[in-house]
């Protein structure tokens, strides 16, 4: 059988940086575990535009629908900010997650234990944290017509438009439904019903899909706002949380944070099943491409290398592997392993990208 294929996009900043641990980590699974796989790469963000004035060439496009999975590293960057709104970086990515059709972004915040003082949040509040925000990622503000700024009355004026239909809805709920099951068995939907017609739909959409599928899942829904603030007054309440796409991209940011760096956080964007059975799928950290700290050695690979191990988990249904590369993850961080988004008041000399990389292959190897 053909090794199962992977897309890495690395983008721009520190995409490239981290994104060489993760291909050293993907090699030590062929390598020392029998899980080889085609590896191929390609440009996206500006540095696709850059080669080819578009933030996502075609074929690119097209190698994305082909493959297993698509690794994505970051796009965005201070270089790009006059560009035409049609051909920021972001578009690119915009452009896989819509035309890959990747409804359900997954977006875990866990502490680990040994950052808990990392947090801005007092350690009892997050120590032990394990959400899930279920993001919709197709739909909503970000891509409702119509949308653009126009004149009215010798004025300028910007539309944009929250749209959601039953079936966006229902979908995105029946994945976050699928995983709580898998979890803690609960579930917590914002929206903001209180004044968008669009939030009403949601919370009925929820509640119908609940009631006809999902019993046994413990439902609960909260106004997006009160989300935000029980996300840093107590985060430990919620289990899987589910929203739509503009909230998901705030809240999941919010609750990022409380585990100490965004430099930790991954995630997995997931769509409907491929004729091989797995789900269309792109994985990428949650962080951006911190155009402050390019090339100097100093991002944190983790968040990418943890995108791996829900690649791993989600993509080629190899739970276990997952549960090694967090397991080393997690070793290295106990050790006191920490690259400079890490270092407490206390100091000390930070590890580079690579020595972060190298430690935690080490871990790999120690746990055979
Ligand atoms: C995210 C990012 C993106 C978003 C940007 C880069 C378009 O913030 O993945 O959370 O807004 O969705
Ligand atoms: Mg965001």
């Amino acid at each position: 059988m053909a090794n199962p294929s992977l897309l890495i996009l690395a983008g721009d900043g520190i995409g490239p940086e981290v994104m060489d641990e993760v291909k050293r980590v993907i090699s030590w699974f062929g390598d020392k575990r029998d899980l080889a796989f085609d590896v191929s790469e390609d440009l996206v963000g500006g540095a696709a535009y850059d080669a080819h004035g578009v933030p996502l060439h075609d074929d690119t496009m097209a190698k994305a629908q082909a493959v297993d999975a698509v690794l994505l590293g970051a796009v965005g960057g201070p270089k790009y900010d006059d560009l035409d709104f049609s051909v920021k970086p972001e578009r690119g990515l915009l452009r896989l997650r819509k035309e890959m059709d990747l409804f359900a972004n997954l977006r875990p915040a866990q502490c680990f234990d040994a950052l808990a003082d990392f947090s801005s949040l007092k350690k009892d509040i997050v120590a032990g944290l394990d959400i899930m925000i279920v993001r919709e990622l197709t739909s909503g503000v970000y891509f409702g017509e119509p949308r653009g700024i126009h004149m009215e009355d010798n004025m300028r004026v910007g539309v944009n438009t929250q749209r959601y239909t039953e079936a966006e809805i229902e979908r995105a709920a029946r994945a976050a439904f699928e995983l709580a099951r898998k979890r803690s068995n609960k579930l917590c939907s914002m929206e903001k019903a209180n004044v968008m017609e669009s939030g009403i739909l949601w919370r009925d959409v929820v509640n119908e899909v609940h009631q006809a599928d999902y019993a046994d899942v413990e439902l609960s829904h909260m106004y997006a706002d009160n989300g935000a603030m029980q996300l840093v007054r107590a985060p430990k309440q919620f289990d899987v949380i589910l929203t739509d796409n503009l909230f998901g991209d705030i809240l999941s940011d919010c609750a990022a944070m409380l585990t100490g760096s965004l430099g930790m956080l991954p995630s997995a964007s997931l769509g409907l099943p491929m004729a091989n059975g797995r789900p269309k799928a792109m994985y990428e950290p949650v962080h951006g491409s911190a155009p402050d700290i390019t090339g100097q050695a100093k991002a944190n690979p983790i968040a990418c290398i943890l995108s791996f191990a829900m690649a791993l988990r989600y993509s080629f249904d190899e739970g276990a592997e997952a549960d090694r590369l967090e397991a080393a993850i997690e070793k290295v961080l106990a050790d006191g392993a920490r690259t400079a988004d890490l270092m407490g008041p206390e100091g000390g000399t930070p590890l580079s990208t690579t020595q972060m990389g190298d430690v935690i292959l080490e871990a790999l190897e120690a746990l055979l």
